[in-house]
């Protein structure tokens, strides 16, 4: 009865895996990927952005380079939520979607560039773009 197990057990867990992924995929990469990712581009949105003074634009490699790197997640979370398993109905939310992934590839090219101005300015209007989503798709109830 070896092979029986060996069969079932990879099955089961491949079916345990699909119904978390339909019911709970948005949610677990906001939270997994967008929310940390977009966290660190406020931050150094704020660090680098030169309304904040002549010395602001001096920030660290590594610092420009955690902001690369978290806008490259963040347009890949933003092509993810236009997939079917992440589609919600209206076309507000492909619109939605569009604007992070857009404003996402800005922000990452800001970020190579060293372009402080532009890094804030993507940063700040990413922030305006997850409130325009959440106030139309999000459970008003949830955090
Ligand atoms: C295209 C629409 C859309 C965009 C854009 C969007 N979100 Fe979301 N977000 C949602 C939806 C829908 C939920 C609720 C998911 C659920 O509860 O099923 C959510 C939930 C969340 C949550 C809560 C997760 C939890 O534990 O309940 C966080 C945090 C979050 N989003 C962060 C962000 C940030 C930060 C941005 C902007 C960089 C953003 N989101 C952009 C649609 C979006």
């Amino acid at each position: 009865m070896r092979h029986r197990s060996d069969f079932w057990l990879p099955g089961l867990a491949a079916a345990a895996l699909a119904l978390t992924a339909a019911g709970a995929s948005v949610k677990a990469q906001m939270k997994s990927v967008v929310e940390p990712s977009a966290n660190v581009l406020f931050a150094v949105g704020g660090e680098v952005d030169p309304a904040n003074g002549p010395d602001a634009a001096r920030a660290a490699p590594a610092r420009w380079k955690a902001a690369a790197d978290a806008a490259a997640r963040l347009k890949s979370a933003a092509a993810g939520l236009t997939a079917p398993d992440q589609s919600r109905p209206g076309e507000e939310w492909a619109k939605d979607a569009r604007q992070m992934h857009d404003l996402a590839e800005a922000a990452e090219a800001a970020a190579t560039s060293l372009d402080g101005a532009r890094l804030a300015d993507a940063a700040n209007a990413l922030g305006d773009n997850c409130t325009a989503c959440h106030s139309k798709y999000k459970p008003q109830t949830a955090s």
